[in-house]
């Protein structure tokens, strides 16, 4: 994340209510700034597309199905033409081909918004550091401009799992997209790359004071599409991958479609790059995704969802800017929770996960998966301002964790690699007995996966591998284009003061160079293996670190 000079933000202003409900978990009820300015729609004008444009495959609500997203400049009946690989001559569709007509709707955005900062009060209704200062972009919507374009959606059921399937959707003008090729998930594992935030165009971050200046950062929007198209390039050399999970910011601009100061840039380009890194290659056509709202993502309000189809999607979790709450779906033995940490309350995910949980009784593994993570160690550690609520979501959403009994949370934000124990009540723990535990520093290694000097890793004491595990481990993902790095929180980077905590964390790691997870499950186990990107080949990848859960 990086907050914005051109984003105002006015005294804070509490509205949240707290609901005190069932045991330990603080239930944080409407977590909603109050406008106070008015939503500047800043002239933009989008370069012209004809044909269909970010189109993209999400996982859909099982392995049967996928939930298909692109963008027009036309209006029309939009739709989606699609059938197995093996019945297709070369591009040409049989006559036997799924035709499904898609949802259109006229995609709006609101710029440059102009928030109020929410500061939530805790369980016992005070204002405690922890929570002191909270903001949450969950603002009422105050303009929603028309930005010339439609968004388009299907969901295809009813596709058979683990097959490959063809497919081309259309712009309701007779022009169709190229024909792409995209295999379901399986039903019996499942193995996806995970990324820390790609934020395609935070490349003038790495322009300031920061350390990461000095670390070859990037400097334009180029090089964070390169970034991104040499990760996709990267792990789809993983030949057991089924799909691709972005942790949210997969966009950085927060204020404008089009920027004032550079008309090459801005979210829409940001976006274009984002899903056509290459468009000789597809990557992102060919291979489904699931990716989330990250706090970047959110600030220009509806235009986030019109971008995805997410299956699942609830209204619980939503913010006041639209339809983009909490979502759910199964892959092998399964179920994935995603959150919108951008609405930090609890009650409403509470609810989510409990309904979710209930419609999948019989998966093996739940994963839970949002943007702010919980247990971070850079720039991020000890705030708890503005769009960092990292302290109240430690010290409230780990507590729905232990309720729910997660196996493993899956985040980003924080641009650093964080490897936690198991994590129980708060604590560090023994996986074994669940009893609260201080880590302890391990033998001084070398930093894997980089040569930079300002590099840093540490790696404590504690098993690579558990079984049946006490707890909830929790992993923060960095960067996974290189638009953007943070240092290693030694206490001095908050501007709220304060020591950084680091007690959770069993391997920390910044490298400076993009990097990756590969995340495997199968029906008894869950291995994670983090590994930084050199040059793009999967031969010369280091592994950063490796953790597996067995489940007996
Ligand atoms: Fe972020």
């Amino acid at each position: 994340m990086k907050i914005s000079k051109k984003v105002k933000f006015m005294l804070p202003i509490a509205v949240a209510t707290v609901m005190a409900t069932s045991a330990s978990i603080p239930f944080i009820r409407n977590v909603n700034a109050e406008i106070t300015g008015t939503s500047g729609i800043e002239n933009f004008s989008l370069p012209k597309v004809t044909g269909p444009y970010n189109i993209n495959a999400n996982v859909g609500s099982d392995p049967k199905e996928l939930d298909f997203a692109w963008f027009t400049q036309s209006s029309g009946k939009t739709q989606i033409k699609i059938s197995r690989t093996s019945n297709m001559n070369g591009t040409e569709f049989p006559t036997s081909a799924d035709i499904q007509d898609a949802e259109q709707t006229v995609v709006k955005a609101t710029q440059s918004i102009n928030q109020s900062e929410t500061a939530l009060t805790d369980i016992d209704g005070k204002a405690t550091p922890a929570n002191n200062g909270d903001a949450v972009y969950n603002g009422k919507k105050t303009a929603g401009a028309p930005t010339g374009e439609y968004s388009n959606k299907a969901k295809v059921k009813g596709l058979d799992p683990d097959t490959q399937y063809s497919y081309s959707v259309s712009d309701g003008q007779g022009n169709w997209s190229p024909v792409y090729t995209i295999t379901t998930l399986p039903t019996d594992k499942v193995t996806f790359a995970a990324f820390g935030d790609p934020q395609i165009g935070a490349f003038d971050n790495s322009k300031g004071t920061a350390k990461s200046n000095a670390t070859g950062g990037h400097k334009n929007l180029n090089d964070d599409k390169t970034g991104w198209n040499n990760m996709l390039k990267l792990v789809t050399q993983n030949k057991d991958l089924n799909f691709l999970f972005s942790m949210g910011d997969q966009i950085n601009d927060y204020n404008y479609l089009v920027q004032p100061s550079n008309s090459s840039d801005g979210q829409w380009y940001q976006y274009r790059d984002f899903f056509n890194p290459d468009s000789t290659v597809n990557y992102m056509q060919n291979m489904p995704l699931a990716a989330f709202c990250g706090n970047h993502d959110h600030q220009m309000g509806e235009y986030y969802g019109y971008h995805y189809n997410q299956p699942n999607i609830s209204k619980l979790g939503a913010t006041q800017y639209g339809n983009d709450g909490d979502y759910w779906f199964t892959a092998g033995p399964v179920l994935f929770l995603v959150l919108n940490a951008n609405n930090y309350g609890t009650a409403d995910h509470d609810q989510f996960i409990a309904e979710a949980i209930k419609a999948n009784p019989n998966v093996k593994w739940k994963v839970a998966t949002w943007h702010q993570s919980a247990y971070s160690e850079a720039n991020h550690n000890t705030k708890n301002e503005l769009d960092d609520p990292v302290l109240t979501i430690r010290n409230t959403w780990t507590k729905m964790m232990d309720k729910y009994n997660i196996d493993v949370v899956l985040q980003g934000h924080d641009h650093y690699y964080t490897r936690t124990a198991q994590m129980l009540n708060g604590s560090a723990v023994d996986p074994n007995t669940g009893a609260p535990e201080t880590l302890k520093n391990s033998s001084n290694a070398s930093v894997p996966g980089t040569t930079n000097p300002n590099a840093t890793y540490a790696k404590k004491e504690y098993p690579d591998s558990v079984t049946n595990p006490k707890g909830t481990v929790y992993f923060t993902l960095d960067s996974g284009t290189g638009s953007k790095y943070y240092d290693f929180n030694k206490g001095n980077n908050d501007t709220i003061g304060g020591s950084a905590d680091h007690s959770f964390s069993v391997v920390g790691w910044q490298g400076y160079v993009p990097s990756y997870s590969y995340v495997s499950f199968t029906d008894d186990t869950f291995t994670i293996k983090t590994y930084a990107a050199n040059d793009y080949t999967i031969g010369n990848q280091s592994l950063i670190d490796s953790y597996t859960i067995t489940k007996k």
